[in-house]
């Protein structure tokens, strides 16, 4: 049995890994003060896939992840996940990036606490917005790969605030091996997305607006809608960090990608089809949208052994299903 923390694990992503961990027999932390803003849900209003109180493993510490590193400076782990950040959606990386950019401070305190209580290994949740945006621009994007970051040479312009504060945190990783021999890898996901992913994010907000519209009734989304991501699905993504974290011990990055692009106005065109009728899908343009294709090379994954394996459709179809199931068999 491993002694696992998860910082920020009361979020989108941490309740998928605590899940894991829990299931796979491991005793679990999670440290997460449920900050405004983000996805996070306190374990005491449940969780909507399933609840970690059923197991006697689990252990919740509502504090803001700095206080706990204060605390319990020595504190032994085997395995950390360090995914606690000031999140939320476009709106928030957009509009309050000076509130994004506690993540500095987070990431900054994380590795100095590292440092001392030495855990076995460190995840590190970076993203795929630490990617220069110059090379998601309309005219001439590529799909991102791992050595487009290059500490010793180019790492480029990352995506605001969120996205250096990510490119931040990678380079202390790599300090942090060098200088204290401490073991991490960094995982760059792109658009995670699942059925209880907060409604501050896309997928849910196009997913439940296509099952609540209907023939004749257009579909709006942010932007042109020609802007596109990888949505690569949140099972997906545990798996490929299972698949991987043990490959790399210097700090090094791994996307979590599929490398296929879908538009807004096609995603959203699939949502309408799963549910099973069909309108006109319109971009509207004043909202903030980001770059325009993000999407990530997925030649390193499938090095070493993984390849993720969850179309959007099926994707799609999920969680169409699980909000059915939640409005009550709608
Ligand atoms: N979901 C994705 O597609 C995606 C993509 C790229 C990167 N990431 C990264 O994965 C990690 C998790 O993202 P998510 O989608 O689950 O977001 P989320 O908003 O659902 O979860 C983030 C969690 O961090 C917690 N948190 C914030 N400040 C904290 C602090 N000071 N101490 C402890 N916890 C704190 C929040 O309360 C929240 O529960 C983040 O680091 C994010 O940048 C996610």
């Amino acid at each position: 049995m491993r002694r696992v923390l998860i910082t920020g694990g009361a979020g989108f992503v941490g309740r998928h890994f605590t899940r894991y961990f829990l299931e796979a027999g491991d005793e679990v932390h999670v440290v997460d003060p449920i900050a405004p803003g983000t996805g996070g849900v306190d374990p005491a209003n449940e969780w909507p896939l399933f609840d970690p109180r059923d197991f006697d493993r689990f252990h919740f510490h509502r504090m803001d992840c700095r206080d706990y590193f204060h605390d319990r400076p020595r504190e032994p782990f085997d395995l950390v996940l360090h995914l606690a950040a000031m999140v939320g959606g476009r709106l928030m990386i957009e509009l309050n990036p000076l509130a994004v950019a506690d993540d500095l401070s987070i990431d900054a305190e994380y590795w100095q606490w590292a440092a001392k209580a030495l855990p076995g290994k460190t995840i590190c949740f970076s993203s795929s917005a630490a990617y220069p945006v110059e090379l998601q621009r309309e005219e001439g994007y590529v799909l991102l790969s791992e050595e487009m970051i290059d500490f010793q040479g180019d790492i480029g312009m990352p995506d605001m605030s969120y996205g250096w504060a990510k490119l931040t945190c990678e380079y202390l990783a790599r300090l942090a091996q060098e200088r204290h021999g401490l073991e991490s890898v960094c995982y760059r996901p792109f658009s995670g997305y699942g059925a209880d992913q907060d409604d501050s994010y896309p997928f849910p907000s196009i997913c439940k607006r296509a099952l609540a519209g209907s023939a004749g009734e257009r579909l709006i989304v942010w932007g042109s809608g020609r802007q596109m991501r990888d949505f690569i699905h949140i099972d997906d993504c545990v798996r490929g960090v299972i698949t991987t974290m043990d490959a790399i011990h210097d700090g090094g990055a791994i996307n979590l990608s599929t490398g296929r692009l879908t538009s807004f106005l096609d995603f959203a065109r699939m949502a309408i089809r799963s549910c099973g009728y069909e309108t006109e899908v319109v971009g509207r343009d004043d909202r903030p949208v980001g770059v325009f294709a993000r999407g990530g090379s997925t030649d390193l994954q499938e090095r070493l052994g993984f390849h993720a394996s969850i179309t959007f459709e099926d994707g799609i179809a999920g969680a169409m299903d699980h909000y059915r199931e939640a409005a009550g068999g709608l």
